[in-house]
């Protein structure tokens, strides 16, 4: 079997596709993008269904559900759209560059064809794309050796700037490299060092590094991505009095998951644990939401006897 008859047959077989790939015809070309891809390559299945399309992708919802049924919920900000149908649930996104004005602050974007919509992404195995209309279904497009860094175990910025741009992509990385088993190759690994020790994350708003930060340590790999995070003085970082101690983490995770408490926010509590109130305005900053916010300062005083407390 040839690999795109190979790619195009894991496609098919994702949940709802078979229904979904016929309703694509006539409209603009259509690529699976994204996580989605790198997935797909490795496991042969993924979560999210992230489609982009090379053209109006609201309009191209619109017509999905005239032609699947289900239903679709329209994102006016991001001109972007979710569609519904039994089983399938996938985001459609019109093609796009950015542009970063300030560093750390969301991007400028505007329509653009898919090698500029791969080209603004954050690593190049998340920088890949799948054909999905007509003659071009399970044909790869990947400009930046996504494939390749996939099969080596490489996680690799497309750019020099792109840590500058969006300091996010320094927690990304890490959760990818726990998650995947991954490593950033020598250039990537000096490129975060030197985004650490410069502007670190004060460019970017709580909230971001908030949705970052919990997502991470909501990987089963959460304790190694914070022994990461130390190496690369990631940590200073986030917050010069922040201290990361990734047995502590893992010991604390491992606790709330014997008694039921919360292994995110018992994480989140670890790392405020070195310097409960030095960091009591930063963790104010991530708005966690009052309950949260309280349960982690709480838990946080209690320092390296969180986990027995836990327990
Ligand atoms: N992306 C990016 N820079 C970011 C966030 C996202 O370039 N700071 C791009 C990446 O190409 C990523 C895609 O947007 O693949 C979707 O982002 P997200 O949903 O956060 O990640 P997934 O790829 O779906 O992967 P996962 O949720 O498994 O981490």
């Amino acid at each position: 079997m040839t690999e795109t008859a190979d790619l195009a047959d894991r496609v098919r077989a994702l949940p709802g596709m078979d229904r979904l790939l016929p309703t694509l015809d006539g409209l603009p070309p259509a690529f699976l993008v994204g996580g989605a891809v790198r997935d797909l390559l490795l496991a042969g299945q993924t979560v999210d269904i992230d489609v982009a399309i090379e053209g109006d992708a609201r309009s191209a919802a619109r017509t999905i559900v005239e032609r699947l049924g289900g239903e679709m919920v329209e994102h006016e900000r991001f001109g972007t759209a979710t569609v519904r149908a039994g089983d399938l649930a996938v985001d459609l996104a019109t093609t796009r560059r950015e542009r970063y004005v300030e560093p750390g602050a969301l991007p400028e974007v505007e329509p653009a064809g898919l090698s500029e919509d791969l080209g603004r992404r954050d690593f190049t195995i998340n920088a890949m794309a799948l054909g999905l209309s007509g003659d071009s279904l399970g044909v790869l497009e990947d400009p930046h050796d996504g494939r390749e860094d996939l099969s080596d175990g490489v996680i690799r910025v497309l750019h020099g700037k792109s840590f500058v741009d969006d300091p996010t992509r320094l927690l990304r990385a890490l959760r990818y490299e726990a998650r995947f088993d991954f490593r950033m190759d020598d250039q990537t690994e000096r490129l975060a060092r030197e985004a650490a020790a410069g502007a670190g994350f004060s460019t970017v708003s709580g909230p971001r590094v908030r949705d970052e930060l919990l997502d991470l340590l909501r990987e089963p790999g959460a304790p190694a991505a914070i022994q990461r995070m130390r190496e690369l003085s990631l940590d200073r970082a986030l917050h010069p009095d922040l201290e990361a101690d990734p047995e502590l983490v893992a010991s604390v995770q491992l606790a709330s998951a014997e008694t039921g408490a919360d292994p995110v926010l018992a994480g989140l509590a670890a790392l405020v644990s070195s310097n409960p109130r030095a960091l009591g305005e930063w963790l104010e900053d991530l708005h966690l939401g009052r309950r949260e916010n309280d349960a982690v300062a709480r838990a946080a005083v209690k320092g390296p006897q969180l986990a027995s407390t836990l327990r």
